[in-house]
């Protein structure tokens, strides 16, 4: 029996996750294999010990490989925002057919055009994802395949990163033995399995807060028109904890997962909570109230900061389609009510309603295997192939397939 895979890989300040997706027979997605691995080779979301990210990404793989039960030979990376920047460019092309019906070709002689910008030396592009076709003058357009014109533009967004950075990222990756098929842009990936096409449409604001980075996604048009990315997250929760109850990382952190609410007023009154005991000291009880006002404190924080980013991003009235939230922090009881009142809009959480993973930590790693699958599979064109191509590394992105022989 032949089987479609896909694996993606969200490699993340505070886990490497791995998803394996099989491509169903209708162009569905079951997820069929989940590894994780806790990572700490990554500070803000950038790695800075190359021997621990090899381990983690070769951990959160074997796990995955087990799970699926046949060797996972190549996978797709997520890529953060930190190390990236969008450009928008315009490409131009003539009609090349004597008929003058726009083909393939044209489409990706005009994508071509629209890479052409002047890049910093440290910069290369790593996606180009059209926005919206012109054909002689008529905008709009999303498909111009088959249209006849004689003038083809496009208006793309250009994602570029930076070049060491990225390099070590493919390097983990490579050292642990796993062949990297694309790369998805984090932010498009969550969004893929995180907003609705309405919101999309409409404008909204997705925040993935992470361990240590928060990232700020804005959609409108159904298009990513802008991102921002706070060196800040839930392990700063997780150190507030730890200092201001004067406890270890490792305590704080398991206080903050099975007792930390983001508003104090979901704590009933005089509840308490044990502290665990540390260095031969003896247990003591704090008020959850306590821990309450800490977690509050610092989410208030960061979720201002991202509200600072949307207004200097020259969104001060809110996006139409509110706010959405996923990452590990989203997880935290009455977070999306702290962000309704300093966002001023309408905050949900993320329910990602994939088969298989249910949790808004695997959003990124689950959205790469979607994002991989929209933009290639159930269309062979050549163009989208090449959204996700890397120049330079690969020129041309496929998914691989196996052969499993049936017992
Ligand atoms: N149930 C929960 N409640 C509150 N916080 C949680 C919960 N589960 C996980 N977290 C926190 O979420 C953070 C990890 O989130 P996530 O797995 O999305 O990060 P990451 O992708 O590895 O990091 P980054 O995106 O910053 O590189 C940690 O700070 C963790 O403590
Ligand atoms: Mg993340």
């Amino acid at each position: 029996m032949k089987r479609n895979l896909i694996c993606g890989m969200d490699i993340g300040t505070s886990h490497v996750r791995a998803i394996v997706g099989e491509i169903n027979m209708d162009n569905s997605i079951s997820i069929i294999g989940v590894g994780t691995s806790p990572s700490e080779g990554l500070k803000k979301g950038v790695i800075v010990d190359l021997d621990k990210t090899v381990e983690a990404i070769t951990h959160a793989m074997e796990e995955a490989e087990r799970m699926v039960g046949t060797s996972i030979p190549s996978a797709f990376l997520g890529i953060v925002g930190s190390q990236v920047s969008l450009i928008n460019n315009r490409g131009v092309v003539a009609v090349a057919g004597a008929d003058k019906e726009i083909t393939e070709d044209d489409v990706e002689r005009v994508l071509q055009a629209a890479r052409v910008i002047a890049l910093p030396p440290d910069r290369e592009i790593i996606d180009v994802i059209p926005r919206e076709f012109i054909v002689d003058g008529y905008d709009g357009i999303r498909d111009p395949v088959g249209m006849v014109g004689v003038r083809l533009e496009v208006d793309a967004m250009i994602i570029t990163g930076m070049i060491t950075s990225l390099r070590n990222l493919y390097r983990c990756v490579e050292r642990a033995g796993i062949n990297i098929d694309g790369t998805v842009l984090t932010s498009l990936a969550n969004a893929e399995v995180a907003l609705s096409r309405d919101e999309k449409e409409l404008g909204a604001v997705l925040i993935d807060i992470g361990g240590g980075t928060t990232e700020v996604a804005v959609f409108q048009n159904g298009h990513l028109i802008n991102i921002a990315v706070l060196p800040i997250g839930g392990d700063h929760v997780t150190n507030d904890i730890a200092v201001g109850l004067r406890t270890t990382l490792q305590a704080a952190e398991k206080l903050k997962l099975e007792h930390g609410v983001a508003l104090p007023s979901l704590v009933p009154e005089n509840s308490s909570i044990e502290l665990p005991q540390i260095s031969g000291k003896e247990p003591r009880k704090i008020q959850a109230k306590e821990l309450a006002l800490i977690i509050e404190a610092r989410l208030v924080e960061i979720l201002h900061m991202a509200n600072e980013e949307l207004e200097h991003m020259g969104y001060r009235e809110s996006l139409p389609a509110g706010v959405v939230l996923t990452g590990g922090v989203s997880l935290m009881r009455g977070i999306a009510e702290l962000a309704e009142q300093i966002f001023q809009s309408s905050a949900r959480l993320a329910q990602p309603s994939y088969v298989g993973v249910k949790s808004p930590i695997y959003s990124s790693a689950v959205g790469i295997v979607h994002y991989a699958q929209n933009t290639q599979i159930g269309s062979d064109r050549e163009y989208r192939t090449n959204r996700v191509a890397l120049p330079g590394i690969f020129n041309k992105v496929k998914s691989w397939f196996m052969d499993m022989f049936e017992s």
